[in-house]
C-alpha cells in the first residue's frame, strides 16, 4: 500500500491566537485546491517565543501568519522583508524558503484589494480620513499612499505616533498632502471620501464610536478594520447616515488570499474563504 505523504504545515502565530478565523478561512482553501495541508494555531508566550523559531525548521513548518503582539517583534528573527513591509514596521506573513524566513506585510494591500474589488472605490486623488496611528493603521495609509490618495489626515489619541507615520510617510515621498490631525473634528470627514477606523475601538459589545454622527455624509465610504462584530457603532451611524460601509472581515478575506499565494503559489479559492469566513 501507498505511503500517505505528510501534510504540509501552516499556521498563524500569537499570544492570544484561539480566536483567530484564520484556520478556518485557509483549511477551507486547501480542501478546495485538494492541497494536502493543516493551519494549525501556534499560541506561543513570550518566554517560548525564541525556542518556537529555533525549532520552526525541523517542524517543517512552511508558512506564518502572526498576529498580536509578535507583528513587530518577529522581524528580528526574519533574514529578509519587503520594503512595504518595513516601512509598516511589521509583519503579518512568514514563508520560510530555502530554510530562510522572509517576512511580508498583505494587511495594506488586502485593505486596498477589498477596496478596489469589492467596493469599487480607487483611492487616486481621493481624501481620506483615518482614526489610529498603530500596526493597522501603518499598514492602511502606507497603501493608500502608494495607491495615490490626494489627501490623508489621521488622528490618533497618542499623537506622537501621528507624528510618526507622518515621516514614514514623507520620507518615502509618496503622498501629497498630510495632515496630523489634533483632534476628530480635525480630520475634515466632511468633505473626506473615505474615512477608516483603525483603532481598536468597537471590538468590544456596547463601545460607543469616536465619531459624531455630525461628521457624517451620504458620499462618505465607512471602513470599520473591527472584524470581531458585523456592525460597530460608527457603522451603525454611518449606516443611519446613508454612507457606504464595510467592516474588517473583507480587509481579512484579502490579507489572507494574499498570505496563501506567497505560501503556495496558487490562485486563492476566493468563494470557499468567503463563505469559511461567513461573507
Ligand atoms: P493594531 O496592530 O491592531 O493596529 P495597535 O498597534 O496596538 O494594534 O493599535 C491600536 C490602535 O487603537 C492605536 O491607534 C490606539 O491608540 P493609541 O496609540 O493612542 O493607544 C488605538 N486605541 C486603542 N484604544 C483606544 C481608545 N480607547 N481610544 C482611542 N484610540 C484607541
Amino acid at each position: 500500500m501507498a505511503k500517505k505523504s505528510l501534510p504540509r504545515i501552516f499556521g498563524v502565530l500569537g499570544y492570544p491566537a484561539k480566536h483567530s478565523l484564520s484556520p478556518k478561512m485557509h483549511n477551507a482553501a486547501f480542501k478546495a485546491l485538494k492541497i494536502n495541508a493543516r493551519y494549525r494555531i501556534f499560541e506561543v508566550e513570550p518566554s517560548k517565543l525564541k525556542n518556537f523559531f529555533a525549532t520552526l525548521r525541523a517542524r517543517g513548518i512552511e508558512g506564518l501568519n502572526v498576529t498580536i503582539p509578535y507583528k513587530q517583534t518577529v522581524l528580528s528573527y526574519i533574514k529578509r522583508t519587503t520594503p512595504e513591509a518595513r516601512m509598516i514596521g511589521a509583519v503579518n506573513t512568514i514563508k520560510v524558503s530555502g530554510g530562510k524566513l522572509l517576512g511580508y506585510n498583505t494587511h495594506g494591500e488586502g485593505f486596498l484589494k477589498h477596496l478596489k474589488a469589492d467596493l469599487a472605490f480607487d483611492p487616486r486623488g481621493k481624501k481620506i480620513a483615518v482614526l489610529g496611528a498603530g500596526g493597522a493603521s501603518r499598514a492602511v495609509c502606507v497603501y493608500l499612499c502608494k495607491a495615490g490618495a490626494r489627501r490623508i489626515a489621521i488622528y490618533n489619541r497618542d499623537r506622537s505616533k501621528t507624528i510618526n507615520l507622518m515621516h514614514v510617510l514623507n520620507m518615502n515621498g509618496i503622498c501629497t498632502d498630510l495632515i496630523a490631525a489634533s483632534s476628530v473634528s480635525d480630520l475634515r470627514i466632511e468633505d473626506a471620501d473615505l474615512l477608516v477606523n483603525a483603532t481598536s475601538v468597537g471590538m468590544k459589545e456596547g463601545a460607543s464610536s469616536l465619531v459624531e454622527s455630525r461628521h457624517l455624509h451620504p458620499g462618505l465610504i465607512v471602513y470599520d478594520l473591527v472584524y470581531s462584530r458585523k456592525r460597530t457603532a460608527l457603522l451603525e451611524d454611518a449606516a443611519a447616515k446613508g454612507c457606504r460601509t464595510a467592516n474588517g472581515l473583507g480587509m481579512l478575506l484579502y490579507q489572507g488570499m494574499l498570505s496563501f499565494k506567497i505560501w503556495t503559489g496558487r490562485t486563492p479559492p476566493k468563494k470557499a474563504m468567503e463563505k469559511a469566513l461567513g461573507l
